[in-house]
């Protein structure tokens, strides 16, 4: 009946995930330095979130920390992967901001996207099974209009896409994709740090790319 078939996947989103080598001994130090952010010396008092309430989260210059420069160049490594993969080209860029979240059992996090920027990103440090998935929502409202029944879910047919989190693994997404984190179901806590990169100098235009 066809001489030929094709299935286009247009205006694709890029999600990349990466899995540190050896992620143990800089999730212990990182833990470390989130534990010291949380103490209020002069109290002795620890910060955090509380239960059913919403995640607790640091100041947004962790970057700028020296304990945090190990992680930080695992993400100049993974964002220079990401932006070589969609060939774009940029003058320079740089991590923005960067922040400890921390949930305890209960704590999700709402829908959200992270403004003003160009990619953003999540590391765990501490994500104990049943932590919560990270869910990435399609950025398509009008697909809301109409579902067929998935005879198997695939990337085609389904609105909201999860992620488990593991210790070492770091995600890097565009940062109008909107998301948010399930409940944190385990007794343990869950340690992730986000950022946020932007690019310096020009910036491009829209454009249409013609394949026929
Ligand atoms: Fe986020």
């Amino acid at each position: 009946m066809f001489r030929q078939q094709e299935m286009h996947a247009m205006f694709p989103t890029s999600v990349a995930v990466f899995y540190l080598k050896d992620h143990e001994p800089l999730n212990r130090g990182l833990l470390a330095k989130v534990d010291d952010l949380r103490l209020d010396k002069t109290t002795g008092q620890k910060a955090g979130p509380t239960e059913f309430g919403v995640s607790w989260q640091s100041e947004s210059n962790l970057h700028e920390l020296k304990e945090f420069e190990g992680l930080v160049k695992c993400i100049h490594g993974a964002v220079d992967d990401v932006l070589a993969e969609l060939e774009v080209e940029y003058e320079s860029y740089v991590i923005t901001e960067c922040w400890a979240n921390m949930n305890i059992r209960g704590v999700s996090h709402p829908t959200h996207s992270h403004p003003n920027s160009y990619l953003s990103g999540v590391y765990y440090a501490k994500a104990p099974e049943n932590c919560g998935r990270i869910v990435f929502r399609d950025p398509r409202p009008q697909t809301a209009i109409i579902f067929a029944k998935p005879k198997r879910m695939n990337d085609f047919n389904v609105n909201q896409i999860k992620l488990a989190p593991q210790e070492g693994m770091l995600i890097v997404f565009p940062s109008w994709l909107q998301h948010f984190v399930q409940p944190n179901q385990s007794d343990e806590e869950r340690l992730s740090i986000s950022f946020n990169m932007m690019f310096k100098g020009e910036l491009g235009m829209q454009l249409a790319r013609t394949r026929y």
